[in-house]
């Protein structure tokens, strides 16, 4: 297995988009940053230096970080972040996974910039579950504002309003044709007719599940989150922030332009989205010498869903299907129930706070409780070296309140389809439904056989989704909604995995270097 050697530096970069320029956190000046490149059993030795103006830590998203919890990386939760000004090594080595991953910071709202593709291939000697494919591309969704994004989330926590959604939905970097100032710069990814291509799908928006179509083209579906799927066809694909997607393509159309284009899915129907488009082409090769003797040919746009068209984004991810059989455990030591609420608090404090609806903050809390990240210290080196007074663990197992999804609660917003990630885990999507859990009926219809595993699965709006996890790996794992909009008003708890009551000692040492607050 290689060793790879990568330097990050952190830097403010004069970034134009919509016939402006920002100047947004890159890593080493590319928007989006570098993709990284490994083997299955290879070793990343990531050296980083902040030269921004922010605290800040990286994540690996999806990396299992086997008895290495200190190489994750989300800030106050298995580090501190490094301040301006320091240099830090991140090393870590892929142990049985395969697939699209990808980084991002893991503080406040600088990944709204600062993330890039992880690409894992098969050991020499293995290949991929399908056909090989004649080319691959990392596909990557993000979201664009037309202000640096930390004046935009500063806004938000000093008013308690909502935060301002972005200006624009991006393609690798590129908000497309349909934007101002945007056509020249649109992403191309050329083809050859009749030809199988790989698209590694990432969804990097902020705050935003998307569908993704292609003009003509169907995609099939054989990967997500680093797990081979039963290869399943469709015409639209719903990801959420934090999932991978693969979908092979045949250029088997006309030989031409064609726009492959996301939009908002918006499963909250009272919530602000942005509802603008983003485009890339899909461009037959033949199709561009062509396009030099006249005018180059206009794409044709694809179909999207509605922004609301929740029956089509729960039909999608009713499609997924592991490949691999007879892996979920069956004998359960723990039961948690978790509900998720959004809510409207009323201010007492000082109203500058209090520029929700009716002198109210916005709050989520997980069974009732808001998650509130540690100042001076990362709960993980507070775990480790027992330190007092930087977490608590009394966390209900259950709701503490009679908990009604269905209804409408005074204290809910909304109900919506929250991407829930688990750091240091896949688990087994076994369930899901609409409606109030029903611990007597629901489980017997459960998938024990052939359940897709991810680390981040939507719940579904106003329903249910059942997870089932081997707590197999010691540390510190944060779970939490990756509409990053949520964390910040506290919809996020963490897992602390011990290797016997009481123990840690399966746990590598921390790095000598790791960042102190
Ligand atoms: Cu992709 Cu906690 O993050």
């Amino acid at each position: 297995a290689a060793v790879h050697h990568h330097e990050f530096v952190i830097q403010p970069t004069p970034v134009n988009r919509l016939c402006q320029t920002q100047h947004v956190m890159t890593v080493n000046g590319q928007f989006p940053g570098p993709t990284l490149e490994v083997q299955n059993g290879d070793t990343l030795i990531i050296k980083v230096t902040n030269a921004g103006k922010y605290d800040i830590s990286l994540h690996w998203h999806g990396i299992r970080q086997m008895r290495n919890p200190w190489a994750d990386g989300p800030e106050y939760v298995t580090q501190c972040p490094m301040k301006p000004g320091v240099t830090y090594t991140y090393r870590f080595t892929i142990e049985n996974q395969e697939g699209t991953l990808w980084w991002h910071a893991h503080s406040k709202w600088l990944r709204a910039t600062v993330y890039g593709a992880l690409i894992i291939y098969p050991k020499q000697g293995s290949s991929y579950p399908y056909p090989k494919p004649k080319r691959e591309y990392p596909l990557i969704l993000g979201e664009w504002w037309n202000r640096d994004p930390m004046h935009v989330l500063r806004q938000a926590t000093i008013t308690g309003a909502a935060a301002n959604v972005s200006d624009a939905y991006t393609i690798n970097g590129q908000p497309g044709d349909l934007y101002p100032c945007s056509s020249k710069d649109t992403t191309i990814f050329p083809v050859e007719a009749g030809e199988t291509i790989l698209l590694r799908i990432i969804n990097a928006a902020l705050n935003q599940q998307l569908f993704f179509s292609i003009a003509n083209h169907q995609m099939t579906v054989v990967e997500a989150d680093a797990i081979y799927t039963k290869p399943f066809t469709t015409n639209v694909v719903m990801i959420g922030p934090g999932q991978t997607t693969n979908v092979l393509v045949t250029a088997n159309q006309p030989p031409g332009r064609y726009y492959m284009a996301a939009t908002a899915y918006s499963s909250a129907p009272n919530v602000a989205y942005d509802n603008t488009t983003t485009t890339a082409i899909l461009e037959y090769k033949s199709a561009a010498c062509k396009s030099k003797t006249g005018s180059p040919m206009r794409p044709i746009l694809p179909q999207l869903p509605a922004w609301n068209d929740t029956n089509t984004a729960n039909a999608f991810k009713a499609q997924f299907r592991s490949l691999s059989k007879g892996r979920v455990p069956i004998e359960i030591h723990e039961n948690l129930f978790f509900t998720i609420n959004l809510g409207l608090i009323n201010c007492s404090g000082p109203s500058f706070r209090c520029q929700g609806p009716n002198n109210t903050r916005f709050t989520a809390s997980m069974n009732n409780v808001s998650f509130v990240f540690p100042k001076r210290n990362s709960i993980m080196q507070a775990l480790y070296q027992n330190t007092p007074g930087v977490f608590t663990t009394d966390f209900p197992p259950v709701p503490p309140l009679q908990f009604d999804y269905t209804g409408n609660n005074t204290n809910i917003v909304t109900i919506e389809d929250h991407p829930m990630h688990l750091h240091g885990y896949h688990f087994f999507v076994v369930g899901s439904g609409k409606g109030n859990f029903n611990p007597r009926t629901d489980p017997a219809r459960f998938n024990l056989v052939d359940p897709p595993e991810r680390n981040t699965i939507g719940t579904t709006p106003g329903g249910w989704v059942a997870i089932r996890f081997v707590a197999d790996n010691p540390g510190v794992w944060l779970m939490h909604c990756h509409l990053d909009v949520h964390i910040g008003w506290g919809l996020a708890m963490a897992f602390l995995v011990e290797n016997g009551v009481g123990k840690l000692n399966s746990v590598e040492p921390p790095p000598p270097q790791l960042p102190q607050c």
